[in-house]
């Protein structure tokens, strides 16, 4: 991994220097949380939401943190200033701890803490003015019963089949359903359609990761007044839909211009409800970063 730096309980090391043991549980069997975030202008992007869903995110593993909003806070900003790039991608890791190869963990064992930096992905340019083509695929999304989406554990397996599957299909990426045939979200993105200039998201009941990006963008039309829903909806929803995009951390909000046969757009118009919803969300996020302490 070139261009990276990394800390690791504390400690920071060069990606060839990074080292964990086998016999993490994280490593074993996926038993860890993640988050990731990004910066602009060495400016953290919604890092208290992050922080408090990472706090969510141990809960629903059953993972008492042994670590604070503050002591991850000053973990992420000592690599990052170490790190010195404006505009940064940030994963930040805790795993369960090395312990004995058993399902059931011991008591009292430490939990590990992991950061990964790199520069902020860069999309091109051709990705916000036109989108992507997504593909609904088979595989179906974890249950929430089973493995609640809303936990971002490192237990990442039923996205990567989906996206494998996406991509036989030459698609950029997956979209799931639940088992009851209800449109979740994407693989590691929150989904959106409009329909007659209304604003539609699955709902958290039909089992995704609720995005920090899906919240803030929640907030911003409401604030704005936009007709703004959460809904149980099936793929014929997103069929019939005018417009469809995507929200993630690293991305912001990301058109897509195909569904599986379904084009929606050739180039995303100017006046399209999703454009709007661009500058809004921008906007948005401008203000926030103005304001916000997470600075390094
Ligand atoms: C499965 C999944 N859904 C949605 C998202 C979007 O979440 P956020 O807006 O917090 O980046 C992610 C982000 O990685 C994800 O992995």
């Amino acid at each position: 991994m070139k261009g990276a730096l990394t800390l690791i309980n504390g400690n920071i090391y060069s990606p060839e220097e990074a080292k964990i043991s086998i016999f993490d549980r994280g490593f074993l069997f996926g038993d860890s949380i993640y988050e990731v975030t990004i910066s602009h202008d060495r400016k953290l992007l919604f890092f208290d939401e992050h922080l408090s869903r990472f706090q969510r995110s141990a809960k629903l593993i059953g993972l008492d943190l042994d670590f604070t909003k503050e002591i991850i806070t000053e973990n992420a900003i000592k690599l990052l200033q170490a790190f010195n790039e404006e505009n940064a991608y940030i994963r930040m890791i805790v795993t369960r701890g090395i312990d004995e190869i058993a399902l059931n963990p011991s008591n009292n064992i430490k939990q590990n803490l992991i950061m990964i930096t790199k520069k902020a992905p860069f999309y091109e340019s051709i990705l916000y003015d036109k989108g992507i083509y997504l593909n609904l695929v088979e595989r179906k999304r974890n249950d929430k019963e089973a493995l609640d989406p809303n936990a971002k554990s490192g237990n990442y397996l039923n996205n990567i089949l989906a996206i494998k599957e996406a991509k036989k299909s030459n698609a950029y990426d997956a979209i799931m359903e639940n088992q009851k045939g209800e449109v979740t979200e994407g693989t590691t993105f929150n989904i959106w359609f409009i329909k007659n200039k209304q604003i539609f998201t699955p709902h958290a009941k039909s089992g995704l990761l609720e995005g920090i990006t899906r919240a803030k963008l929640l907030e911003f039309c409401r604030n704005a007044k936009l007709d703004v829903q959460e809904v149980t909806c099936t793929k014929e929803d997103f069929y019939n839909a005018d417009e469809v995009f995507i929200t993630s951390s690293t991305k912001g909000i990301m058109p897509v211009y195909q569904l599986n046969s379904r084009v929606y757009h050739e180039k995303l118009s100017d006046n399209s409800i999703t454009k709007k919803l661009m500058n809004l969300y921008n906007e948005n996020v401008k203000v926030h970063l103005n304001e916000t302490p997470y600075i390094f």
